[in-house]
């Protein structure tokens, strides 16, 4: 096995070609028409999103430039890194958790948790608890003693139930075993801020209370859309992740993803293409399919983005028209063994977006052994890196023959820079798609009712 060295500031590609109807039939691909017919609609979308964004309706765009608060960020991440913890446990659920998972899965080494600490570079395990499965946070409560453990609860809202209990729970432990002093060494909060005209969080008084290190979310900042905020970006650098190099990611596909012409920005068209596959040819699934394991919770990270944003009963006008792709998360090879069956031959409601490396971070022969076995001769003497790469070259033809459309999205390699490039362009285009929609992209109206039922049901006020 052999580490393979490359320049890290390289730009992710993204490639279209398959979901063309000279590639795919007009029946399953994107005309050259369609895509004229579009583009006025995107240059509106694009002038009505920019001024928004001056206004500072989204803040999401802009988070990779608040330095301070990045500075900030870095400097408790030091602090809390002195103290040598064992382990990084983040209390919160949907925006706030999927974001850091994403990212540890894709730029931390696998099975990262089993490592020693020198391997692991000092930074401690991670746990994202996301649920409230007892079983799953007992079991985490035995491996991450308080005394050993860093805990960030993270909550927008600082009200959401599944986050709260949890953190109740650890601050009764904390409270035993650490004391209340020594709190402020074991808990961190992320939630909205304080001050004038600030939303009341649950999170506030508990800061207060045990003077604790306390992040803010911009109130112009949804959840699922504030991975480059404190609520990505704390325990990215905790874990050892080069938090610079996502901010100059970030950059560099705002740069590209502010260009007003569809076919020069990347979020852009990708953003057209899934919207005319769902209303113009009745692609309502969006599959995004990873071949690296490194990429796969950026697939879960991105379903949530997606769903959550698009899935619409009222449009903006307030007329019903239940609007929303279903995204689905895959993983090739794997699911080559899995879903592909269905994806070639069952119906034709599908796009699929695949997300690969150029080169992986190691490349491994396939030794020359097993020598009787002359059906093996293909393999032998190759590389894992070269059966994948011809895997995904074998899927994507398999669907093309289908008349299935593909959106490429390719790393040239992996790394934090590359990474947050992907991030930033699968925002950018969930907030154009949610334009073409025609439908609030930021709020969530469907899972506020669940919460307030659940509150209800656990005796408290809706
Ligand atoms: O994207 C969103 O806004 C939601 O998915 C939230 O992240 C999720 O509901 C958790 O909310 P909060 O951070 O307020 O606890």
């Amino acid at each position: 096995m052999k580490e393979i060295q490359a320049p890290v500031y390289a730009n992710i590609e993204i490639n279209i070609s398959r979901a063309k109807s000279s590639a795919v039939s007009a029946a399953h691909g994107i005309t050259p028409a369609e895509f004229a017919a579009i583009e006025e609609r995107v240059l509106a979308a694009h002038k009505i999103l920019q001024q928004e964004r001056k206004e500072g309706k989204y803040g999401f765009y802009d988070l990779y430039k608040d330095k301070e608060t990045l500075a900030d960020v870095k400097k408790a991440a030091a602090h809390f890194s002195s103290f040598g913890y064992e382990n990084l446990v983040v209390l919160g659920i949907g925006g706030s958790a999927l974001g850091i998972t994403a990212l540890q899965t894709a730029l931390n080494p696998p099975y990262f948790n089993t490592l020693s600490k020198k391997r692991r570079k000092g930074a401690p395990r991670l746990f994202v608890m996301d649920n409230i499965d007892p079983d799953t946070f007992r079991a985490m409560l035995r491996l991450c003693p308080p005394k050993k453990t860093l805990f960030n609860v993270i909550s927008k809202s600082g009200e959401t139930a599944e986050t709260m209990s949890q953190l109740m729970i650890v601050v009764a432990l904390l409270e035993k075993a650490v004391g209340t002093k020594a709190m402020k060494d074991h808990l961190v909060v992320t939630t909205s801020p304080t001050g004038k005209g600030a939303p009341k969080s649950l999170l506030h008084p508990v800061a207060k209370n045990y003077k604790l290190t306390s992040f803010s979310i911009p109130l112009n900042v949804g959840g699922r859309f504030s991975v480059f905020s404190p609520v990505g970006m704390f325990p990215a650098a905790m874990m050892g992740m080069d938090v610079d190099a996502m901010m100059a990611g970030c950059a560099a596909m705002d740069t590209l993803c502010s260009r007003a012409s569809l076919m020069e920005n990347p979020a852009y068209l990708r953003a057209a293409i899934q919207y005319l596959m769902d209303v113009n040819k009745g692609k309502t699934m969006s599959v995004m399919m990873p071949y690296a394991d490194a990429l796969r919770d950026i697939a879960d990270w991105y379903r949530q983005l997606w769903a959550e944003s698009l899935g619409k009963q009222k449009d903006l006008d307030g007329n019903d028209v239940f609007t929303g792709q279903t995204p689905i998360k895959a993983l090739g090879a794997t699911d080559q063994h899995s879903q592909v069956q269905l994806y070639r031959e069952g119906p034709k409601d599908k796009i699929f977006n695949i997300l690969e490396v150029r080169r992986f971070n190691t490349s491994l022969r396939i030794p020359d052994t097993l020598s009787s076995i002359k059906e093996l001769d293909y393999l032998r003497n190759k590389s894992m890196n070269k059966l994948m790469a011809a895997e995904l070259r074998g899927t994507m033809d398999a669907l093309k023959a289908s008349h299935r459309p593909v959106v490429r999205i390719i790393l040239p390699r992996l790394n934090a820079y590359t990474v947050a490039q992907v991030l930033y362009l699968l925002e950018v285009e969930t907030a154009m798609a949610g334009r073409l929609y025609h439908v609030n992209t930021f709020n969530q109206p469907g899972v506020e009712e669940g919460k307030k039922i659940a509150r209800r049901l656990m005796g408290g006020e809706a």
